[in-house]
Formats: C-alpha cells, sequence, structure tokens
C-alpha cells in the first residue's frame, strides 16, 4: 500500500518533466561551460538542433549541432555549397573514440559511400571539439566566412556504428535521407 502511493506519488511529480523536457525547444536549451548563441533552429528529422552565432563583420558563424545518439554511434551536419543532398557537403562529424573520448574533424563527402577519414573543407574550420552529454553529441566549431551565408544548403546525419575510430555507413530510412534542408545563418530565433 504505502509503496504503490508512493509509486503514484512519483509518477504525478515527474510526468509533467518529462512533457516539458519532449516540449523543449531550442531557444529554451541552455550549454554548459558558459557557451551561449543567438540563434538556433529546431531541425525536423534526427532529434537535431542547431545553435549560432553570426559576426557580419569577419563572417564567422560559431556553432553548436547537437543531436540524440548513444555512446556508439555518430553525428555529423554539413554545409553543401554546390547543391541539395550529400554529395559534396562539407561536414563536421563526431563520435566517442576507442580511447574513451570524444572527437570531431572536418571531413569532405565525395561520394556515396564516403570513407569519413579527416580532411579539409572548402571553407574555413577552426575550434572544432565534440561532447557527449545526456544522451546527446555536440560539434562545436567556427566556420567561414562562407561565400554566401544567407542560404545554404545543409545536411545533417547519424549513424549507430563506428569502427576502428571510422563512422560506418547510416540507415538508409527515411529520416536518414530526409534530413536535408536550406538554412540562413542571418535568421534569429
Ligand atoms: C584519444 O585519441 C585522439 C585521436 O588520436 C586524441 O586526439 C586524444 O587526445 C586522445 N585522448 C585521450 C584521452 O587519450
Ligand atoms: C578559438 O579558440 C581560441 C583558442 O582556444 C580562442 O582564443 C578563440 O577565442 C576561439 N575563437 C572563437 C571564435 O571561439
Amino acid at each position: 500500500m504505502a509503496s504503490g502511493s508512493l509509486a503514484i506519488l512519483f509518477f504525478c511529480t515527474l510526468s509533467p518533466l518529462l512533457l516539458l523536457s519532449s516540449a523543449q525547444t531550442c531557444s529554451s536549451f541552455s550549454f554548459t561551460s558558459k557557451r551561449s548563441y543567438t540563434s538556433c533552429i529546431d531541425l525536423p528529422y534526427l532529434e537535431a538542433h542547431l545553435h549560432w552565432n553570426y559576426t557580419p563583420s569577419t563572417g564567422k558563424i560559431s556553432l553548436a549541432y547537437r543531436a540524440k545518439q548513444s555512446s556508439q554511434g555518430w553525428i555529423a551536419w554539413a554545409i553543401n555549397p554546390s547543391r541539395a543532398g550529400m554529395v559534396g557537403s562539407q561536414a563536421l562529424v563526431a563520435f566517442r573514440n576507442t580511447n574513451g573520448s570524444m572527437t570531431a574533424y572536418p571531413t569532405s563527402i565525395t561520394s556515396y559511400s564516403p570513407s569519413l577519414l579527416p580532411g579539409s573543407l572548402s571553407f574555413q574550420v577552426s575550434n572544432i571539439s565534440a561532447e557527449y552529454l545526456d544522451n546527446e553529441m555536440t560539434i562545436f566549431a567556427v566556420l567561414g566566412p562562407l561565400e554566401d551565408a544567407t542560404t545554404v544548403y545543409h545536411v545533417w546525419q547519424a549513424g549507430s556504428t563506428v569502427l576502428n575510430n571510422i563512422p560506418q555507413g547510416h540507415p538508409l530510412s527515411p529520416p536518414n535521407l530526409q534530413s536535408t534542408g536550406t538554412l540562413s545563418f542571418l535568421s534569429k530565433k
């Protein structure tokens, strides 16, 4: 009896919190480690969010891409300077290294079966790092200047497997094939 009512009390106390967290949007998210971003967007697939600060005078974009992921998986976010879609993407990828630390690096996607090894991109990238917290992976980086920051194609992706510190292919299910869009770094939310 006593434990039954305790369980009910616990559930009633917890459920508003659960509702709150599932409804949480990017604008109410706060980063640890004193990072803050003026703009953000909740992406429609793969439980992903992009946060950024755009500095018009330098053309630099400081960003954080975060997405739900297991500790064995990988996440990636990319700008495609030429077209919508995967091939040609200038990507940032992150995963947990076999040594336990989070690893993030740029990689350029040149085919539909790319080897996601570190590489250079068609624009500058600096200050890249990653963290894993609350079942989310986050990539932090500073990009740019870009040729055009007002309209870019972007693509985001996730996969469940990393082998010998190399992210492996992603599922071909609808969310993983629909995770592309256009973005203006000048917009605020
Ligand atoms: C893990 O490996 C990466 C890549 O080789 C390296 O940059 C990083 O410093 C290593 N971390 C630890 C804790 O050894
Ligand atoms: C990039 O990292 C360097 C060294 O940690 C730091 O001084 C600089 O402020 C960072 N730049 C940005 C735009 O965050």
